[in-house]
């Protein structure tokens, strides 16, 4: 268990070292209704690089080129820049009406690359993000677009956000066999009441040298236990108050309070707040290297900061896991130790092997997931 912001770990097969937990910027600016101004974003930059934190994430188009134009204004105040993992990220389009200034093919992340280095104020991205899969672009024109930035010294690194896992294996294999640069993480959303990822893309991380830095591990606030259930309507203060009528936001479901009444639960047994416990559950599952959090209050980060010093007791933990496992789906339901034994002819097979491969990541034993080899 890793318990400060300075115990650094290596971001997937890289010798990028970043902290544990990832201070995520999307919430720099209040361009989108709901961030922060520019003094509590300074104060809490301050605070997380105080701690010992270096990695930082952010797009190009995060309120609208403002979380950029103010992260560039805190590192070059600081004097930080060569201390700081600065991630950022390029897809979205923030041109009506033009094609080629978004989306993932070679003329949108030249053009998206020099516009984040100008707000940026620095001349390099430690780690460069394809922000979302746009469906079009062949792999092979984006690997070899982020391979020629490495080699020009533009990027340190690259990773996928927001993509199938096909695609991340599409292209890391070619990478592989081209002798061209690897991807080094994954970025996406995972959270107690979000964990599609450990159908295919924690597997697939583990496998092929990626980490995973989660986004949203408290589902946009609706895990800090703020919001109380109404007829199925969130009352509280924050994002989701403002983003509830998207689908895509919307964390009132009747599942999702289920989940938050046993994390209150646990949360309680254990003296921590329930943002504590959901981001501590993030922070230690399989494939997880670090877990981006997100503040709009100086109070918030606090919290925040003390969910990686301790750890949920086994039975708990296991609460949490059972109330939120994934329902099973076919093929992955197929992948038991029944079904290897059936092909392994009834001999014993490595257990922690099979754990990893035949069961999703938060059902594996934690007997097992204690030995899993550190990549
Ligand atoms: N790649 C992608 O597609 C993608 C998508 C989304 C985010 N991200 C990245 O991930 C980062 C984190 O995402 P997120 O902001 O959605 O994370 P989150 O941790 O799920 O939500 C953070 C929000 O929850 C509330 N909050 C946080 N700590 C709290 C606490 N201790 N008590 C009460 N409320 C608390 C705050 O919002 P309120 O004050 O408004 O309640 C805060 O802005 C972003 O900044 C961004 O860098 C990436």
């Amino acid at each position: 268990m890793r318990t400060n912001l300075n115990d650094y770990i290596t971001l997937g097969r890289s010798g990028l070292r970043v902290s544990p937990l990832c201070l995520g910027t999307m919430t720099f600016g209040t361009e989108w209704g709901w961030g922060a101004e520019e003094k509590t974003a300074r104060e809490v930059f301050d605070r997380y690089v105080d701690a010992g934190g270096n990695f930082i994430d952010t797009a190009d188009l995060y309120t609208e080129g403002h979380s950029e134009d103010l992260l560039g204004k805190f590192i070059s105040d600081r004097g930080v820049r060569d201390r700081v993992v600065l991630a950022t990220k390029f897809t979205f389009n923030g041109d009506a009406g033009n094609p080629n200034a978004g989306g993932n093919g070679r003329k949108n992340i030249y053009r998206a690359l020099e516009g984040s280095l100008r707000r940026l104020q620095t001349d390099y991205i430690d780690l460069y993000w394809l922000h979302a899969w746009d469906t079009v672009t062949p792999v092979e024109e984006v690997i070899s677009t982020l391979n020629d930035l490495v080699r020009g010294g533009k990027i340190r690194h690259y990773g996928f956000s927001d993509t199938p896992a096909w695609y991340v294996a599409r292209a890391q294999t070619l990478a592989e066999k081209e002798g061209k640069e690897r991807l080094v993480a994954l970025q996406l959303e995972y959270s107690l009441v979000e964990r599609n990822i450990e159908r295919e893309h924690i597997p697939a991380a583990q496998e092929l040298g990626l980490g995973i830095t989660p986004w949203s591990p408290l589902a946009g606030g609706f895990l800090s236990g703020k919001y109380r259930r109404q007829e199925n309507t969130g009352v509280g203060e924050g994002r989701l108050e403002k983003t509830k009528d998207n689908p895509a936001f919307n964390q009132f479901s009747d599942r999702n309070w289920g989940i938050l009444d046993e994390l209150v639960t646990v949360a309680n047994e254990i003296s921590k707040s329930p943002a504590q416990v959901a981001l501590n559950w993030v922070a230690t599952q399989p494939g997880i290297t670090s877990t981006i959090i997100g503040a709009t209050k100086m109070a918030q980060l606090e919290d925040n900061l003390k969910s990686i010093e301790f750890e949920i007791p086994a039975e708990l933990r296991k609460r949490l896991d059972d109330l939120s496992a994934l329902e099973p789906a076919h093929p992955y339901k197929i992948f038991n130790p029944e079904m290897q034994g059936m092909m392994s002819g009834g001999t014993r097979v490595n257990p922690w092997l099979a754990a990893r491969v035949y069961a999703p990541p938060s059902q594996q034993p934690l007997s097992v997931r204690a030995q899993a080899p550190k990549k």
